[in-house]
């Protein structure tokens, strides 16, 4: 087994393997390094390649295996421009509730604090227009863009019928969406999922001749990562698993 070093992953590649068991990284350090990566290398994934990543994320599981999930690859120009453009409308208010200490848009959340937070939405643009672009401002030349869309009669969302706000259906797109970063990583490729454009979603049907009967779930955003994998920051186990009852005894490590 030879091994050799990707910018983003670490692979060890069985010289003989078949084309689809070439990269073998260790599982367990996959998923505590893949983090979002959105800067990237210039160049385009070959559409093979993001064949090979669909082909992989399609083995996530689904409500009653009813993989509701449909992908547009976005390649035109002035699509992209476009898509760009409903992202960036709400972007500005993201930074500007962010910045306040908000978690934005949260189904629980004041929603005076959140008045007050995007009235500073117009300076964070004019903020981002006296910079160089970032991440949402150059989303159009990022190396692939795919828009993940739910087929909402195939959505196993259980929590339909209840008062509170439903998410149980995106539990049947999301973990393609993961299984796609991870199938990229594999690729020594990268990128994240974002869910801006989701606040656009008419807008985002328009632009994509996609039906009412499906749902805008994410963009995810794909290239050849610049920087090198990185050791995430997330909340130790205790902070949020416990025994027999809410906020009870934590589960101990071993
Ligand atoms: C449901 C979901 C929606 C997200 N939406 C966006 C987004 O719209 N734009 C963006 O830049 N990142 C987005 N992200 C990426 C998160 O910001 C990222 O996963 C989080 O900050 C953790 O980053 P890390 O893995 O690099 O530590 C999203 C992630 C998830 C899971």
């Amino acid at each position: 087994m030879d091994t050799e070093k990707h910018p983003g992953c670490l692979i060890r590649r069985p010289a003989s393997a078949a084309p689809h068991y070439r990269r073998a990284m260790d599982l367990n350090e996959t998923l505590r390094t893949t983090g979002a990566v959105r800067n990237f290398h210039p160049e385009p994934i070959d559409d093979a390649v993001l064949h090979r990543l669909l082909d992989t994320a399609r083995f996530a599981p689904s409500g009653g295996n009813r993989q509701g999930w449909r992908v547009i690859v976005v390649k035109d120009p002035d699509r992209r421009r476009q898509l760009r453009d409903l992202y960036l409308a709400d972007w500005y208010k993201y930074l500007a509730l962010a910045s306040a200490g908000l978690v934005p848009w949260a189904p629980l959340s004041d929603r005076e604090a959140e008045a007050a937070a995007l009235a500073q939405e117009p300076a964070y643009a004019e903020a981002a227009a006296a910079g160089p672009p970032g991440f949402a401002e150059s989303l159009d030349t990022a190396p692939a863009l795919l828009l993940v869309l739910a087929d909402l009669s195939a959505l196993a969302a259980v929590d339909r019928d209840l008062t509170r706000y439903t998410f149980a259906g995106g539990a049947s797109i999301y973990p393609f969406v993961w299984s796609l970063l991870l199938a990229a990583r594999a690729e020594g490729l990268a990128g994240v999922m974002t869910t801006i454009a989701v606040r656009r979603e008419d807008d985002v049907r328009a632009l994509f001749d996609v039906p009412e009967t499906c749902a805008v779930a994410a963009l995810v955003v794909l290239g050849r990562p610049v920087t090198a994998a990185r050791r995430l920051r997330r909340r130790p186990v205790e902070d949020f698993a416990w025994i027999d009852r809410y906020q009870g005894p934590p589960l101990p490590g071993g």
